[in-house]
């Protein structure tokens, strides 16, 4: 079935998703495992060197998973929780990756999903702040503008939140940003990495393609296609998808390289730097306290919170555009809470 190299690079000790320059040991948790993101990401930190345990709760389906996904030949433990069992399987976690809640449909925005997401991540949030109160959390469940601000005030609220520790998961965003880019100019997407910043959805997606080596050559009409395909590219899927859900498999994907980097930064490793959505000085002053920019990684999460830099007369006005809909966003979720 395969051959001979496809054999080498199955046995190969890393993949290109995951990096791993040192070992600790490092259980990890998912949220909401037995759903369309939560078993493929399942799959992908079994196959992480860095994780060294997998808790995966549900209040459907995980131990199935668990069962399953344990028998991949990695040296990781595999646990699967059932409903009632949260709080067991938050023990002596490190890193928690929440995907749990509904996703949209056809029509729907992510702000639709409010109503039953937040709630949701308010009780997980809460669990984690219970058993497992230094674990880094990794927000993933829309809509993030909402949901990370949720999580952040329920963490408060139980007296245990270090801003460091809690991240929005837009990584999907820079996978898109990199892949769409790859395609328009017929590079490989590894030359066209491109820095995403604001927030997750919609307008609130900036991407950065003047600080792009390949990015800043595509303009015009070009510039304007590229600019709304990564904003949009999550309705490109749900559409496809037809009612059946959003991304899983890219998401899961690009969940698992989020973690991966986490990991890395939790390690010690120096350098480890990517978007994500985490509590931020940027535009705090314009009442905006959640933002997404290069942030870099370290043993206690995030270690430095980089500047956007220098913008394009189009990408200031997409700042223009993300920043009211993102103050918004991240009022609902303190709301929420409050
Ligand atoms: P899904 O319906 O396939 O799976 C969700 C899982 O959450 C289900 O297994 C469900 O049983 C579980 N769940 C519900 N309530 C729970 C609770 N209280 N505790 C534990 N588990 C619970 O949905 P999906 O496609 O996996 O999407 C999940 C979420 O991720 C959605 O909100 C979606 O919008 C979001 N998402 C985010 C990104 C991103 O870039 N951040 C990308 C894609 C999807
Ligand atoms: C995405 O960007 O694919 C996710 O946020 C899911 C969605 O609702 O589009």
């Amino acid at each position: 079935m395969f051959s001979r190299s496809a054999i080498r690079t199955l046995a190969a000790p890393s993949s290109r998703l995951f990096s791993s320059s040192s070992a600790r040991q490092t259980k990890v948790a998912v949220l909401g495992a037995g759903g369309g993101i939560g078993q493929p990401l399942s799959l992908l930190l079994k196959s992480d060197p860095l994780v060294t345990s997998l808790s995966l709760y549900d209040i459907r389906g995980a131990p199935g998973v668990a069962a399953d996904v344990s028998h991949v030949d990695t040296a990781s433990e595999v646990k699967g929780y059932a409903a009632d069992h949260l709080d067991e399987a938050l023990e002596g976690v490190e890193v928690v990756v929440i995907p749990a809640g509904v996703p949209r449909k056809p029509g729907m925005t992510r702000d639709d999903l409010f109503n039953t997401n937040a709630s949701i991540v308010r009780d997980l949030a809460a669990a984690v702040a219970r058993v497992a109160p230094n674990a880094c959390v990794l927000v993933i469940s829309n809509p993030v503008n909402s949901t990370v601000p949720i999580v952040a005030a329920t963490l408060e609220k139980a007296g245990v939140y270090d801003p460091k520790r809690v991240f929005g998961v837009t990584t999907l965003d820079v996978v898109r940003a990199a892949r769409f880019l790859a395609g328009v100019t017929s590079s490989s997407p590894s030359e066209t990495p491109v820095t995403v910043v604001g927030g997750h959805s919609g307008a609130t997606i900036v991407p950065i393609l003047s600080q792009s080596a390949k990015g800043k050559s595509v303009s015009g009409e070009a510039y304007e296609k590229l600019v709304h395909r990564i904003q949009f590219g999550g309705d490109e899927v749900v559409q496809a998808k037809d009612g059946a859900g959003s991304a899983t498999l890219s998401m899961a994907y690009a969940g698992a390289k989020f973690a991966n980097a986490v990991l890395r930064g939790l390690n010690g490793e120096k350098g480890v730097t990517t978007p994500t959505f985490v509590k931020s000085p940027l535009f705090a002053d314009q009442g905006i306290d959640f933002f997404s920019s290069n942030v870099e990684l370290g043993p206690n999460g995030v270690e430095k919170i980089h500047p956007i830099g220098e913008l394009s007369a189009e990408e200031k006005k997409l700042l223009e555009a993300c920043l009211p809909e993102l103050k918004k966003n991240i009022e609902k979720g303190k709301a929420f809470v409050a």
